[in-house]
């Protein structure tokens, strides 16, 4: 790619940032984006908000520090170097993949606030996230997931937050979509219960023929709990010069007209042919469109290996806008989409889509990870892996142990919508509990509970606190009498008696 080496000045841009920035203590704050219908809207007044976004997270190939990821919310001087060219990009929400649960975001969402940034931040990081071949949403994802949202509540000009990105992609895998939509149900449940503002939960999808439908249909169907609050498709379908018809985006606006969440591209900016000119954005934002769409996420702002960027970064941190970043710039600056009324969108509601050869996600979905219960259950175990065991040697003993017990109550099917009752616990706990029940099945001989020295015996005394957690749960179907004595869930006993016979695991 060719690099336009003009830098551009904004001297008068730095001077307001710089007396914003010094209210020190208080949060900037700025009105809320709410969805009503499939739209979303300035919550102070009622004027229609379209998302003019950039995907803005550096990859780690200029770390030194062995990071799995740069957080791009963290680095006050990184986010004052580029608010100039983001301004004049137009952009008015910022898409973040992964964010640092440990440290303060407060001086760029403030000086983002400030400027009428918002973010959309995805809730997973790449070590953490819903693995689409082998699909959970468990306590320790939970946790993960719920520290992101209290990270990032307490600002305005949080957009929304992404339960998932292009977890199912193709038919093989559909099935890993019950676990984002649980994710979805439970994060949403979380921010009510933590009384945080109502902030909207979604996912964003690739673009995969097969299944692209269906999927939608699949998030954001079913009750107000657990659907999606939007949804973004990441879109590659419009390269070089095309049109609304031959791109694909005709086909598409129909396809999507009749999901009731607000629906965007949450990636787009197909690279095949360079530079790019975007001309796709006038289409984008046009009443082609609009009735259906609200408006995009360019990929991305830092020109890296994949050759997606706006702008490139030099040694010493000097920004230099790309070609591609000038005709993006001029295109969204002709733009001008028209605004809704709350009052004129209409909230249907969907039908969730039949499983078919393509589409296998069970509409049953995964229960709330629940980790009193796990640490409880673990607790009362008679036989425990020994904590000398390294987790990455886990799974042979899984395979090992899978072969002389059933392994039902770990395991999970987001096809059929079984779920183990302690298939969401972490790998210890589930370990330790298949563990003890061969060493239980067997007669308690402290023989059986040895595994080579992998296994050992635990206290098997519960706290008080535990026999309230473990009552509760059983009161509520979703413990057995005894953790020893086979599956048991919160469903049927005919799903009780065919999660028995499940016996294979992957791990
Ligand atoms: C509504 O408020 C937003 C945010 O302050 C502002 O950007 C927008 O221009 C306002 N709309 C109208 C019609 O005044
Ligand atoms: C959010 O705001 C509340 C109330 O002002 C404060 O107690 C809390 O510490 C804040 N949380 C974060 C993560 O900034
Ligand atoms: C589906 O994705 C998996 C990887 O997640 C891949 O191995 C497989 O070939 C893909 N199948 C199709 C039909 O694209
Ligand atoms: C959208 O809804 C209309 C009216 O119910 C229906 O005729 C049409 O087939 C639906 N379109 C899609 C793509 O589902
Ligand atoms: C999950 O359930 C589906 C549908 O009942 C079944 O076809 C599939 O074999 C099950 N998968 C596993 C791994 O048991």
């Amino acid at each position: 790619m060719q690099l336009i080496n003009k830098a551009i000045t904004f001297s008068s841009l730095f001077g307001l940032i710089q007396a914003n920035s010094d209210k020190s203590g208080t949060d900037v704050s700025i009105p809320t984006i709410e969805v009503v219908g499939n739209k979303f809207f300035y919550s102070n007044n009622g004027s229609q908000f379209y998302i003019r976004g950039v995907a803005y997270q550096q990859d780690t190939s200029t770390s030194t520090t062995g990071a799995t990821f740069i957080d791009p919310l963290a680095d006050y001087e990184a986010c004052k170097r580029d608010l100039p060219y983001l301004l004049n990009l137009h952009t008015n929400v910022l898409r973040v993949y992964a964010v640092d649960t440990t440290v303060s975001h407060k001086k760029c969402m403030d000086l983002f606030a400030t400027h009428g940034i918002y973010i959309i931040a995805d809730l997973s990081q790449p070590s953490e996230s819903v693995n689409r071949d082998s699909p959970a949403w468990d306590v320790p994802l939970y946790k993960r997931y719920t520290d992101v949202v209290d990270a990032l509540s307490n600002y305005t000009n949080v957009l929304g937050f992404f339960a998932g990105n292009e977890v199912s992609n193709n038919a093989s895998n559909t099935d890993a979509s019950a676990f984002v939509k649980a994710a979805v149900r439970d994060v949403k449940s979380y921010v009510k219960k933590q009384g945080y503002r109502t902030i909207p939960v979604g996912y964003s999808t690739n673009d995969d023929a097969e299944i692209r439908v269906q999927m939608a249909d699949y998030f954001a169907c079913g009750d107000q709990e657990e659907k999606v609050d939007f949804y973004g498709i990441n879109m590659y379908e419009w390269c070089g010069t095309s049109t609304f018809e031959k791109s694909g985006y005709k086909d598409r606006t129909d396809e999507f007209r009749n999901i009731s969440v607000p629906v965007f591209f949450s990636e787009y900016g197909c690279n095949e042919v360079r530079p790019r000119e975007f001309t796709d954005v006038g289409t984008l934002y046009s009443s082609k469109m609009t009735d259906v769409w609200s408006g995009g996420i360019v990929y991305m702002y830092f020109e890296e290996a994949n050759q997606y960027g706006l702008i490139t970064l030099d040694k010493s941190g000097h920004v230099s806008t790309l070609e591609d970043f000038n005709y993006l710039r001029s295109e969204l600056g002709k733009i001008s989409p028209t605004s809704a009324t709350k009052g004129s969108v209409t909230a249907t509601s969907l039908a969730c889509p039949a499983e078919d050869e393509y589409w296998r996600a069970s509409t049953d979905l995964p229960p709330t990870p629940d980790q009193d219960l796990c640490s409880c259950s673990l607790q009362g175990f008679g036989c425990v892996v020994s904590d000398d065991i390294k987790s990455e040697d886990y799974g042979d003993l899984f395979g090992m142990v899978c072969g002389l017990v059933d392994c039902g109550d770990i395991s999970t099917n987001g096809t059929s919508g079984e779920y183990g009752m302690l298939s969401f616990c972490d790998d210890k706990t589930k370990l330790s509990f298949l563990l003890n029940k061969y060493y239980e099945n067997r007669g308690k001989h402290s023989t059986d509970c040895s595994f080579d020295g992998s296994a050992t015996l635990g206290s098997a005394k519960q706290h008080k606190t535990c026999q309230a957690v473990l009552s509760s749960a059983s009161a509520s179907g979703r413990l057995g009498s005894s953790t020893a004595g086979g599956s048991s869930t919160s469903r049927s006993s005919a799903i009780k008696s065919r999660l028995s016979m499940s016996t294979t695991i992957t791990f």
